[in-house]
């Protein structure tokens, strides 16, 4: 574990000034805080953001657009020019919860301060240890952000704050009735900031419920996130995970895949960077809480299979809308009773992201392909191919119509032209080929 030496952390200076006979004792006092810190940033993802591609970790510089420009995270190593080498703890603690510099200024909401605010003090306290001592200082100035001024004026983030961020006050688990579920609010609430991606926001870009007490728009499913959309995470039994138990909660947050679904989109890197590495009992508070959360918006009837759609193509019958593409592309792997393969290739039948009011996900998916990656306890790595270089728009939406309304599900049918809307925003591009071969249309 790197250690600095600048840092204000009083059990470091001691160790450092009290020589061999001090350490064990003292070290551990340390060190202890910050392994659960380094734990707790993992729980947190602050990796994901505040780390470019290749980058060294921690240093900043991702790029995050915002209607009136683009602003980049920022370095937060501990070098002590150009990252928070220099702050106190309540520096930081400041700027964790409440999204303020020690200069006054306001944080840009990307990062999620108004979820963060529930972080304990112990828990900031652990953070801000590993932050000083268990990551390596690392040179980089921050980068300007790249709106015009009069825009670039931080003084309107401030009144933002003031209405929409809430106040930090300790987390109340007295409110949920079981210890486990508390833990699992506060981790869902606090550190793993799912409602960032997963709650729908007011214009004014703050989320429209932060926790489970302000309404049921609290993890309802929110906009897509570079074309990918975080879909609903209640109790709705066909277009949220009322029909998951807690354990496929929690193995999919833990493999990335179960028996319904596999993680694709943003949700990879949550579960690469984030809860693949959160210990069991953190999962299984999470998944835990999850499932009290009752089913929101208008009433849906339980997804019931029906055989119908599998037996057709198994009779060579592909007369259906968008049948004959799903056979000649999709049913090698899916499957023909929409069933896939067991935490290898998902099942589309029944199937939330699928069945979703909005369709972008699975038109995206469609276009663009995507790889389940590999994790800790599920090291496998499955590919689904891009399809968008050679379906046009017409079949993406035949195809998508099918896997929406066979083997009992209930998805609206797709158009062409939600197609061409997709595909104007995402990356279309052929898959990789040997060397020496070549595709042509
Ligand atoms: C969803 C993306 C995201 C996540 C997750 C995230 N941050 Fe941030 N963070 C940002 C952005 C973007 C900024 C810069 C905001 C700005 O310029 O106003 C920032 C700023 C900061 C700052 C202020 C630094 C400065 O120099 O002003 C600190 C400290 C910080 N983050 C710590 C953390 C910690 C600790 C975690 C994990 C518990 C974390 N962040 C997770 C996006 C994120
Ligand atoms: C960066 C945005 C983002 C964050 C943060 C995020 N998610 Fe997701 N999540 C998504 C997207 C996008 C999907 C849809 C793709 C998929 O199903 O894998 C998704 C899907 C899911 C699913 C699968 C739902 C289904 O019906 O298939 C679960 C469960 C889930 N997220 C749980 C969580 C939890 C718990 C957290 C917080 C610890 C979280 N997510 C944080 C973006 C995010
Ligand atoms: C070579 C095998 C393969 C083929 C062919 C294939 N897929 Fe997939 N599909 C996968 C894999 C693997 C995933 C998981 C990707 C991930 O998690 O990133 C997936 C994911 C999906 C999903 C997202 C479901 C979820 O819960 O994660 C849908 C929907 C889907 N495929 C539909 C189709 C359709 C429709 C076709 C035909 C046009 C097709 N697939 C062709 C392997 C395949």
């Amino acid at each position: 574990m790197k250690k600095n030496f600048f840092s204000t952390c009083a059990n470091v200076a001691r160790v450092t000034i009290a020589g061999a006979a001090f350490t064990t004792f003292a070290a551990q006092a340390a060190e202890q805080p910050a392994a659960r810190g380094e734990y707790l940033a993992r729980a947190g993802d602050c990796i994901a953001c505040h780390t470019i591609q290749g980058g060294k970790p921690f240093a900043g510089g991702l790029k995050f657009d915002t209607p009136i420009g683009a602003i980049y995270s920022t370095n937060i190593t501990p070098d002590v020019n150009t990252g928070i080498g220099k702050w106190s703890y309540d520096d930081f603690a400041r700027a964790v919860r409440q999204g303020v510099r020690p200069n006054g200024e306001t944080l840009y909401p990307a990062m999620p301060y108004p979820s963060y605010a529930r972080l304990s003090d112990d828990d900031m306290k652990a953070l801000y240890a590993y932050f000083m001592q268990g990551v390596a200082p690392v040179p980089a100035h921050n980068r300007a952000v790249d709106i015009p001024w009069p825009l670039s004026m931080r003084w309107p983030l401030g009144i933002w704050r003031t209405l929409f961020a809430p106040k930090v006050q300790p987390f109340d688990a007295s409110r949920y009735n079981d210890a486990i579920v508390a833990r699992g609010a506060y981790l869902v609430q606090g550190l793993g900031h799912c409602g960032a991606c997963h709650t729908p926001r007011a214009r004014t870009m703050q989320e429209l419920a932060l926790t489970d007490l302000e309404g049921d728009d609290f993890l309802s499913g929110g906009a897509p996130v570079d074309g990918w959309l975080p879909s609903s995470l209640r109790g709705n039994p066909r277009t949220g995970i009322g029909a998951w138990s807690e354990d496929d909660i929690v193995r999919f947050l833990k493999s990335g895949r179960n028996l319904h679904t596999a993680a694709f989109g943003g949700m990879t890197d949550v579960v690469q960077h984030s809860t693949q590495h959160m210990d069991d009992a953190d999962l299984l508070a999470m998944a835990r809480y999850l499932k009290t959360l009752p089913a929101s918006g208008a009433k849906e009837t339980p997804h019931a299979y029906d055989p119908a759609a599998a037996g057709k193509l198994q009779n060579g019958d592909a007369s259906a809308r968008g049948a004959a593409v799903y056979r000649d592309n999709c049913m090698a792997c899916h499957r023909s009773d929409g069933r896939g393969y067991m935490r290898v290739f998902p099942a589309p039948g029944g199937n939330p992201v699928v069945q979703g009011k909005d369709p972008t996900s699975l038109i995206h998916v469609l276009l663009s392909g995507s790889t389940l990656k590999g994790t800790k306890s599920a090291p496998s790595s499955f590919t689904m191919p891009p399809f968008g270089w050679r379906l046009s728009d017409q079949e993406v939406a035949d195809v998508s119509t099918f896997v929406r309304t066979s083997w009992g599900s209930a998805g609206a049918p797709v158009s062409a032209e939600a197609v061409a809307k997709v595909r104007r925003t995402v990356t279309v591009s052929a898959p990789e080929m040997p060397p020496g071969a070549s595709l042509k249309r």
